[in-house]
């Protein structure tokens, strides 16, 4: 506890050192590990295909062996909008937030992002010519309960003083920029509204920090794809391994993630062979290679790593954690590379409600001793065919059925995630 005390004291001369730090080196760190790519070149697009064709042979595998495994969902509960904030500790009806449906909503969507400066070019699919806009008046529905609707000036006075952190890959950036541009509907003078170092927001960036300076709150993103530390090839190591994960250390800037009010998290995207194997990054433990070690394997492990080091490092009475599962893409044709948005939402979702990552976050997020909320997103992005930026994106060339259009899906998550955070009970926010 001392440990985290002494960080929290320390750590805004250790995030401004950061920043400089990060702004000489960062890239060189991100160029040399594991050749992290653009998620948008074609042999991703070739890696998600073969990744999911994998995935799925798991998951059938999985189920033939074991039929009578039942998806283990088990999300926070949410309680009815007004009855727990009025009063706290009554007897609520509670709700799993995740189970539920699209329902068409005129209001949305909740801002404009040619008018956010902080949505990024390639997400903004109007201003790529997209021309139909069903696609942004949907509302998600939980079965038995009300997503409370975001108030972006309630919602700022709440977070007055805090400071919010999502770590991930790029769909953790994009519900970053969607949480910022969501939150700037609500700030009448935009220059009070500044990224800290001046930066633009980039795909290869390694942390980007916005500040609300009227309601001193910052809400910052750190890439960190693996959430693992990635490392150079042990000395006389098979000629294949130019770089390694190593799967028993967290990534090293996770320092910086402690000192928060509010942390989430999401990983998975990357765990593919391309990602991998193809480009020479294998996975190590301690001194000791494990080449032939499987991914869903070494994930697991990186999901152990980073459990203990939430249990060990991050005071949860004072920052919320949250863990968002598998983000559903819309792939499809025979080698699942083949990117065909729809116009309306798909009205099923095909089989794709499940992920063996989300399986595998799931389980170990239930087994932790401090409490970490999932966002268990799988299910309801599997219904949103519609939803991605397709070839309205920065390579109309290269189709993307990962991503998303911003306002849209990723927006959603982050009404849950504000919707969670103010009915809570035992939440710092209240
Ligand atoms: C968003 O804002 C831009 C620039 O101000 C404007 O041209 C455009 O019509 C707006 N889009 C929508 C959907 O309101
Ligand atoms: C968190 O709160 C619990 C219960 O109030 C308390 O026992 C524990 O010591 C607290 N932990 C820290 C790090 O403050």
């Amino acid at each position: 506890m001392e440990v985290v005390t002494n960080l929290n004291v320390e750590s805004f001369g250790k995030l401004r050192l950061f920043y400089t730090r990060v702004l000489s080196v960062g890239d060189g760190i991100v160029k040399r590990h594991c050749k992290i790519w653009d998620f948008q070149s074609l042999n991703v697009v070739i890696g998600i295909g073969s990744f999911l064709s994998f995935l799925f042979a798991i998951t059938c595998a999985y189920l033939y062996l074991f039929p009578s495994v039942q998806p283990v969902i088990r999300s926070y509960e949410i309680s009815k909008p007004g009855s727990s904030i009025s009063k706290p500790g009554s007897s609520i009806e509670k709700c799993n937030v995740f189970e539920g449906k699209w329902i068409p909503d005129e209001s949305y969507p909740l801002y404009n992002a040619s008018q956010c400066p902080f949505a990024e070019s390639g997400f903004n699919c109007l201003a790529n010519g997209r021309r139909d806009r069903g696609y942004l008046k949907w509302r998600w529905k939980p079965k038995n309960c009300e997503i409370l609707r975001f108030n972006a000036r309630e919602i700022l006075e709440k977070l007055r003083g805090k400071r919010v952190v999502f770590v991930g890959d790029s769909l953790s950036r994009t519900q970053w920029e969607s949480f910022v541009c969501m939150l700037m509907t609500g700030v009448d003078d935009r220059r009070s509204v500044y990224e800290v170092n001046g930066k633009k927001i980039t795909k290869q960036i390694r942390f980007l920090g916005v500040r609300f300076s009227t309601y001193n709150l910052k809400v910052d993103f750190y890439r960190s794809v693996f959430l693992v530390q990635p490392s150079s090839a042990p000395r006389r190591a098979p000629k294949r391994v130019k770089s390694t994960l190593r799967l028993d250390l967290l990534d090293d800037i996770s320092r910086e993630w402690i000192d928060s009010d509010v942390l989430i998290f999401n990983s998975g995207h990357w765990w593919t062979p391309t990602k991998l194997f193809e480009m020479g990054c294998y996975f190590q433990v301690g001194k000791s290679l494990k080449l032939g070690m499987p991914i869903n394997t070494a994930f697991r492990k990186a999901l152990g790593t980073w459990a203990s080091w939430v249990e060990t490092m991050v005071n949860t009475n004072k920052t919320s954690v949250f863990f968002r599962t598998f983000e559903s893409s819309h792939w499809g044709g025979k080698n699942r590379n083949t990117c065909k948005v729809t116009r309306r939402p798909w009205s099923n979702t095909r089989g794709q409600d499940r992920s063996s990552i989300s399986d595998n976050i799931i389980k170990v997020v239930k087994k932790m001793r401090v409490p970490v909320r999932l966002l268990h997103v799988t299910q309801m992005g599997a219904f949103r065919s519609d939803g991605h930026v397709g070839t309205w994106g920065d390579h109309p060339s290269v189709p993307d059925c990962s991503h998303w259009c911003l306002p849209g899906v990723p927006d959603m998550w982050n009404e849950i995630l504000m919707s969670s955070l103010l009915t809570m009970n035992n939440v710092p926010l209240q």
